[in-house]
């Protein structure tokens, strides 16, 4: 097995369990939409590739402190015989992936950027929209509350400790996000994914606040 092969392995075991949006399939889609930005874009996408492959088993959710994440990675690829530079690489790409509340360090590289413009595009459109209801109910938050208003966050902790609900996070995250992406092949995806959010809150909040049943009552009979 290459180390292409491992780290893929490495990955469908760590997220086996995993119910709160970072399955192995979540990195699959991140991997491969990474893969065709490098390509689009003219990066180097073996390198693109695993970092990708690696990113989430690198996010400190995963472990019991900050900084443990990237150690834990650092070892593994140490242990599988990544040469020292490139693991340089992939660890200084993995270290900016994660949104963090917006509290995350910026890509120091075009790779870099790379990875993380997959990675959020995975947390935008359609799929972003179910990841966001799957999160809120595995972390028993309501999916709307109006009298529960939207927030910012003041750091990296209160955004992954604090409560609010999956409608709340499609205006403190999800519809940030298309301005935050990097590469022009990661904005024009965004664009659209970010029209379907736009779209779907509409209907949503229209049926919640009865829109939908008033404008039937309101019909003029013929
Ligand atoms: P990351 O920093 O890698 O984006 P998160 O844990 O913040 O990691 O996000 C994982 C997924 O869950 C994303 O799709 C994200 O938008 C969603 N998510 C994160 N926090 C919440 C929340 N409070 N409510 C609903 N969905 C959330
Ligand atoms: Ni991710």
């Amino acid at each position: 097995m290459n180390l292409i092969q491992k780290a893929e392995q490495k990955a469908i075991y760590f997220f086996e369990h995993d119910a709160t949006g970072h399955d192995w399939q979540h990195t699959k889609r991140v991997t491969d939409t990474a893969v065709f930005l490098a390509e689009t874009e003219g990066a180097d996408t073996e390198l693109c590739r695993i970092a990708a492959l690696l990113h989430d088993v690198a996010d400190d959710k995963f472990h019991d402190q900050d900084g443990d994440g990237l150690n834990y990675v650092q070892r593994w690829l140490k242990e599988n015989d990544c040469p020292e530079k490139m693991q340089k690489d992939i660890l200084s790409i993995i270290n900016t992936v994660s949104f963090k509340g917006g509290h995350n360090k910026t890509p120091e590289s075009l790779e870099a950027e790379i990875v993380q413009d997959a990675d959020r595009l995975d947390a935008i459109g359609a799929i972003g929209t179910a990841r966001c209801f799957m999160f809120a109910g595995a972390f028993n938050e309501a999916m709307h509350d109006p009298d529960i208003l939207p927030k910012t966050y003041g750091s990296s902790k209160a955004y992954r400790e604090e409560k609010s609900t999956a409608v709340n996070h499609f205006y403190e995250k999800l519809l940030t996000i298309k301005e935050t992406l990097h590469t022009p092949a990661a904005r024009t995806i965004g664009e659209e994914r970010h029209m379907f959010m736009k779209r779907f809150l509409e209907t949503f909040l229209g049926e919640w606040e009865g829109t939908a049943f008033n404008k039937e009552n309101s019909t003029p009979k013929g």
